[in-house]
């Protein structure tokens, strides 16, 4: 039997020979010449020399094994109430006549398209259009705002923009094109096309010249094949959070990342081709590119693209309705959907209105997973519950429980052990390892496997500092915790100023510049507070300028306003508080984790280097009016 540590100890001893197995998994238009390049210390390639054509192999190859008449997507969209099944093939003929309708619009290999659509089949297309072309895709998540949008259209600079007329939220229609509109407005860089998709509950006004409509292309289109390109060409551009307000555009290789994926179906999530697997996602984040869209393409089973959320449509039975109709074996979710239900439904009274005897396993990442909501997980649904680690970096799980190589013990607060490929280590800041239990910051020794990040979109410099300098010859992951003497992570908090709202991923410097451009405001910090649902929420300390003596409570309401319309509702910034001044240390720094720690009511060191202690006993009076620091 094959166990996991021996896997492990393969991957990492034999990098090569490990991950050349794997790829036998893809089709290749011609094979690599070397699996592993290292052109300089710090930069390593998989499967150079390799050509393949990602779409080819999540689509074109399934349907010429005789896979054509399953299905590919089940859409389930419980906003809209309705449903539709799309097979292999018909998936095919879409994604080639959408792949003509961008080639007709000048989108060549290499040029990139973003795609700022809701959770539809089209989404899917279109983003698979444009690996059959070689283009680059860079999904931007429809809860941002304009002003997002234009930094990404201003970093990517795109040559067409794919998107629709709308969104649909359960309390609201999110309309896509003004905002559309407003960024490429705001942005300096203009793309030639937008392809607009019209969904019936919103008809988007159209920019002639510009503007075409998906329905009216598809119609004319000349299905296009499919463009070999290499195996370190760039597949998509995804951006992140970073410290600033400017994200981070993360760049995936066609090579490394199909054999990754492909490899992970059956070896962390054990699926076999032809079974349904659900990831309830969006697929503006990684979890959405991985797992709605390439993992189970590339491997042969049915995805499920499920438009609606866990509570509230209709209500906190929705997950499993979804997976009692599609007969759903894995599942992946974020901890905060179940903290959801959860909270609506405590004892799981709605699991029992549903035959849930197809699914397997559940898997939760994206944000870390109290015991509580584990064990509430495990007890309600009977099976397997797996919290597994990874990020928008690295595109796959860095550490899992392996269920397709070993069911190894689960041990709640913790996400298992490193996965093939990645060697995990908690380390002091000298650089050198802690003992075991002991917290540290987590890094993953070079190289890292296939799938992950291969750089920065333009921005080498930033790459190698943001996570290659700090311990050499290590990836610096941001997050810190311990490594059991089992070998298991934890995984506790983040080194940075990132913070997590419902398994999004946001900055708390990029909500600072924003608060900073209220014309009232002199200085302000944000930092991230616990929650029991949506694991935290960010929370602003405002310092108005001297003299202005307007209502507080207008300014902080504006505050408010400001973020949601340029950072987007997806901030969930509804907490802000002005105070007289912030808590610094002698040289001026704010001190954000001490902050952080009253807001959660936990227990503190005075910082030695502090300039004036009783700010501490403001910001705790503060904190308590909006809730907090109880
Ligand atoms: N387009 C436009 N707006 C969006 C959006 C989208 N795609 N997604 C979310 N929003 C809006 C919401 O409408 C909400 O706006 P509001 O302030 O007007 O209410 C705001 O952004 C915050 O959204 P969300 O964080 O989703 O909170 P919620 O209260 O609507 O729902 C949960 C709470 C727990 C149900 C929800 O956060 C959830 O399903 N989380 C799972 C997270 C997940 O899948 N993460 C992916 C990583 S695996
Ligand atoms: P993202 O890039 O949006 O996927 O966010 C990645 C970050 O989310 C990680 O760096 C962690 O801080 C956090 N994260 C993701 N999965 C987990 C997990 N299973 N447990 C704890 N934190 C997690």
């Amino acid at each position: 039997m094959t166990t996991y540590s021996a896997t492990h100890r393969a991957s990492i001893e034999n990098p090569e020979e490990f991950w050349a197995k794997a790829a036998e998994g893809i089709d290749w238009d011609k094979r690599w010449d070397s699996v592993l390049d290292n052109p300089d210390p710090m930069t390593y390639r998989w499967f150079t020399g390799g050509r393949l054509n990602t779409c080819y192999n999540a689509l074109d190859r399934h349907v010429e094994r005789g896979r054509g008449d399953q299905a590919a997507i089940i859409y389930d969209s419980a906003v809209t109430d309705s449903k539709r099944t799309i097979s292999y093939s018909d998936l095919l003929s879409e994604v080639a006549s959408f792949a003509g309708v961008l080639a007709a619009q000048g989108v060549n290999k290499g040029d990139r398209v973003i795609v700022y659509m809701p959770m539809i089949p089209e989404a899917i297309v279109a983003v698979l259009a444009c690996a059959r072309l070689g283009a680059v895709h860079s999904v931007v998540f429809g809860g941002f705002a304009a002003n997002e949008l234009a930094t990404r259209i201003d970093d990517a600079k795109p040559k067409a923009i794919v998107s629709a007329s709308c969104g649909i939220e359960p309390s609201r229609l999110v309309e896509y094109k003004p905002l559309l509109d407003e960024a490429i407005e705001l942005s300096s860089h203009k793309p030639s096309h937008c392809v607009i998709f019209q969904r019936p509950q919103v008809a988007a006004s159209m920019i002639a010249g510009r503007d075409v409509d998906w329905n009216e292309a598809m119609a004319q289109a000349e299905p296009h094949g499919c463009v070999s390109v290499a195996a370190t060409d760039p597949l998509y551009l995804l951006y992140t959070s970073g410290t600033t307000g400017q994200p981070k555009g993360i760049v995936r290789d066609n090579g490394g990342h199909a054999v990754a994926l492909h490899w992970s179906m059956k070896n962390i999530y054990e699926v076999d081709p032809g079974e349904v697997y659900w990831a309830a996602s969006d697929i503006g984040w990684v979890v959405g590119h991985s797992y709605i869209i390439y993992g189970p393409l590339l491997h042969g089973n049915t995805t499920v693209l499920f438009e609606g959320k866990p509570v509230g449509t209709p209500d906190a039975g929705a997950f499993w309705r979804v997976v009692a109709e599609h007969k759903v074996a894995t599942m992946f979710t974020a901890p905060t959907a179940f903290r959801a239900i959860k909270q609506q439904d405590p004892d799981g009274k709605l699991i029992q209105n549903y035959d849930l005897s197809s699914l397997r396993t559940l898997f939760l990442a994206g944000e870390r997973c109290d015991p509580d909501t584990l064990h509430w997980a495990e007890n309600k649904l009977g099976i397997p519950v797996i919290d597994h680690w990874w990020q928008t970096e690295t595109g796959w799980a860095i550490a899992a429980n392996c269920v397709g190589i070993e069911r190894l013990r689960v041990k709640a607060g913790s996400v298992g052990p490193a996965a093939p490929g990645w060697d995990v280590r908690a380390l002091h800041s000298n650089g050198e390892e802690v003992e075991p239990g002991e917290p540290g910051a987590i890094a993953c020794k070079l190289p890292l496997p296939p799938g992950s990040l291969t750089g920065l979109w333009q921005a080498e410099d930033r790459f190698r500092s943001s996570y290659l300098e700090t311990f050499p010859g290590y990836y610096e992951t941001g997050d810190a915790g311990f490594i059991d003497a089992d070998g298991y992570v934890n995984v506790m908090s983040r080194t940075d100023d990132v913070i997590n709202v419902a398994g999004h991923r946001l900055s708390t410097g990029s909500l600072e510049e924003v608060l900073a451009g209220h014309s009232d405001v002199a200085e302000c910090a944000v930092i991230g507070a616990a929650d029991k649902l949506k694991g935290q929420l960010p929370v602003g300390f405002l310092v108005l300028k001297a003299g202005v003596d307007r209502d507080r409570s207008e300014i902080v309401r504006e505050a408010v306003s400001l973020v949601r319309e340029q950072v987007g509702p997806v901030a969930a910034f509804k907490n802000a508080i002005v105070v007289d001044r912030l808590p610094k240390t002698r040289s001026g720094k704010i001190l954000r984790g001490t902050m952080r720690k009253i807001a959660d009511s936990e227990e503190y060191n005075m910082p030695a280097t502090i300039e004036d202690p009783a700010v501490l006993e403001e910001i705790q009076g503060a904190l308590g009016t909006i809730g907090f620091a109880k």
